[in-house]
């Protein structure tokens, strides 16, 4: 069945839990589709684990919105979301609803994620005047990353955990449908979870929000660069690849690989003619 926005409001009201994995291609979205998952994001997270960067600063819209589409062609039943990329949004109002538009527009998305609090809400107010789903995102907000000094856990002290409650409220007014909450203690999105009435996705926010959202190749184990303390490894996908990888160079080097029944055949006949 179609998941939508009003899926996820259901959800909230009936105790079900949400499941989000973020996706970048055809193949995979069509797998973690198939899988039975409520809610693809198309996480700007692409830049580090896709393009290789080492923030996701430099991800740009068109970066988005190619990667967006593939992602719609491949699933049919996820939500799909669309995370707009640095300097996409904050820059102003209009750019905000304009971009979030071609995300929808050409990238196919349908509904679209941007990071922040209070200071983004005039922003998430347009996009959803404009007809489209908002999913915000507070806590460790990943493009602020030099405004935090460092990629850190959020709301520790009274004063942070203060304002994450009143941002999350503030994204709740301004129309979102849904919140991430990134790297936050469990405690106080389990607190934000129970005052707010959208669904809260957490990523390192413990088991009291609402649904659930990680980076798929960091659940596959595909990802080696570094590993959050919040990861669950469900599976070494990347060294099953790794020795996959290794077998077919040696059957190659070794003139195994291909094998008869990997080759075309061509009538005795027409090859007599060649010669
Ligand atoms: O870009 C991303 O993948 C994200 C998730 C980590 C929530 O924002």
């Amino acid at each position: 069945m179609k998941n939508t926005v009003s899926t996820f409001k259901e959800a909230k009201k009936n105790g079900e839990k949400l499941t989000m994995l973020t996706s970048y291609d055809y193949s995979t979205a069509k797998l973690v589709d198939e899988a039975g998952i409520n809610g693809i994001l198309v996480g700007d997270s692409l830049g580090m684990v896709c393009l290789g960067y080492e923030d996701t600063l430099s991800v740009t819209m068109e970066d988005m919105i190619h990667h967006t589409r593939a992602v719609a062609r491949g699933a049919k039943n996820a939500l799909i979301v669309g995370d707009m990329p640095f300097m996409s949004y904050q820059t102003s109002v209009y750019d905000a609803v304009f971009n979030a538009g071609r995300l929808m527009k050409e990238g196919r998305a349908q509904a679209v994620k941007l990071e922040g609090g209070a200071a983004v809400c005039e922003q998430i107010e347009a996009i959803v005047k404009a007809q489209i789903p908002v999913m915000g995102h507070i806590g460790l907000t990943p493009q602020s990353v030099n405004a935090f000094g460092g990629f850190k856990v959020q709301g520790k002290s009274e004063e942070a955990a203060k304002k994450l409650i009143g941002d999350a409220k503030k994204i709740e007014s301004a129309g979102a449908f849904s919140i991430v909450f990134e790297c936050i203690p469990a405690k106080l999105a389990e607190i934000i979870t129970k005052e707010v009435s959208i669904p809260t996705i957490g990523i390192g926010a413990g088991a009291g929000c609402d649904g659930q959202i990680l980076v798929y190749q960091d659940m596959l184990g595909m990802f080696s660069d570094f590993k959050p303390k919040f990861v669950k490894q469900y599976a070494k996908v990347g060294e099953t690849m790794k020795d996959a990888f290794k077998e077919y160079i040696k059957e190659v080097q070794e003139g195994n690989f291909p094998a008869k029944e990997h080759c075309f055949k061509i009538d005795e006949e027409v090859l007599n003619k060649l010669y």
